[in-house]
């Protein structure tokens, strides 16, 4: 029990650090990283790339936020890089901001991008060339390319790690609730739809059991994926569907709503002898904490590193003319377009992998995750 305390105390502490950004990022890639592209390729020229972010709340953005300004001024550009903490009007302002600044070009990665169309009009108007980074930019005809990771993989990745890893069967059936993202961003509709397509058929033959009922989007997804929100819906859960019950498994979409559904999990009293399987996605710091110490099984790895190098090569291309790499010219449709993408390979890891892929990769060392 002591245990417990101290572990729930310890996750306390590591989400106001994570809150305050004091997480380690991996190291931001320079050059010799080979997921950069080349100095000597640059052509920057002092150009001024505008980065808006949407929050530091949440780790895996101030990794993104580094990379892009440590391999865009290695290039010889100039970076203006802005956070607006999950503040859509204040993001908004911001872009409306580096317009007036002079960007010669804007990477966006959008709270809400619906809310942006005006903003990026203006900037479609002065000349400038938008990217979309991870978010894809809705409703508008301004965004030149895409550098995102497979959203619907990651989805798919997690639905098939349940369905190879949970146990159930039709004679020992298993109880699931889904806890999904942000109904305005695109990425979160499409992890469901990966998900769904991988558990539907268990759902079907009674394998898997939601006993809220709550399987639609509509009913499942967290506004700006805040961890409080999944928090109190899953103690809500808890409290009607589950009294007699154990929850076996929790498919959360993203790390700070798995965070938030172990404090509720803690709350009804959930033990280690009880205690569900757990998804994310991120592979945060804290999250890999977790999965090393059984709390979460899983998370999705993205090298933000390497997103943030494919991003740059759209930098590039706008601004200098030259060839971006693209992989997908036919599932972004934004409502307008279909935007030219190029799809990183998100990657699932969990206690068995994690070593080669997270300290292998070079995102953590030991001693971060010994922490
Ligand atoms: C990103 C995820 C992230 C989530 C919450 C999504 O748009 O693709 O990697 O977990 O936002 O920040």
């Amino acid at each position: 029990m002591k245990k417990k305390v101290l572990a729930a105390l310890m996750a306390v502490a590591l989400t106001a650090l994570t809150a305050c950004g004091a997480t380690p990022a991996p190291a931001a890639t320079g050059s010799g990283d080979a997921a950069a592209p080349a100095a000597s390729e640059s052509s920057g020229g002092g150009k001024k790339v505008a980065v808006a972010m949407p929050t530091q709340s949440s780790e895996r953005w101030m990794h993104d936020g580094a990379n892009m300004k440590a391999q865009l001024e290695e290039l010889g550009y100039t970076v203006d890089l802005q956070y607006a903490e999950d503040d859509v009007q204040a993001q908004v302002s911001q872009i409306e901001n580096m317009i007036a600044a002079g960007a010669n070009c804007l990477v966006i990665a959008a709270i809400d991008s619906d809310a942006l169309v005006n903003v990026e009009q203006q900037a479609k108007d002065a000349g400038i060339p938008v990217i979309a980074y991870d978010r894809l930019l809705m409703n508008t005809d301004a965004v030149s390319y895409y550098a995102t990771f497979d959203n619907k993989g990651v989805g798919t990745k997690i639905g098939q790690y349940i369905v190879e890893h949970c146990g159930a069967t039709k004679d020992n059936p298993q109880t699931i609730e889904l806890f999904m993202g942000s109904p305005d961003d695109n990425n979160a509709h499409m992890l469901y739809a990966g998900l769904m397509e991988q558990i539907q058929p268990m759902l079907d033959e009674g394998s898997l059991i939601c006993k809220s009922g709550q399987i639609d989007f509509e009913d499942n997804n967290t506004l700006r994926w805040d961890q409080q929100t999944a928090m109190k819906r899953c103690e809500d859960i808890l409290t009607r569907y589950y009294a007699d019950e154990d929850l076996d498994i929790c498919a959360c979409a993203y790390d700070g709503l798995s965070y938030g559904c172990m404090s509720a999990l803690e709350g009804a009293g959930y033990t280690e002898a009880n205690w569900p399987l757990i998804t994310g996605q991120d592979a945060e710091l804290m999250a890999t904490k977790h999965i090393i110490s059984g709390k979460q099984t899983m998370s999705i790895y993205k090298d933000t590193r390497l997103l943030a190098s494919k991003c740059v090569t759209m930098v590039q291309a706008v601004l200098e003319g030259a060839t971006p790499e693209i992989n997908d010219t036919e599932q972004y449709n934004n409502g307008k377009i279909v935007v030219p993408s190029y799809l990183c390979e998100p990657v699932p890891v969990d206690k068995d992998n994690y070593k080669e892929v997270i300290i292998g990769g070079g995102y953590y060392t030991e001693e971060q995750l010994a922490e």
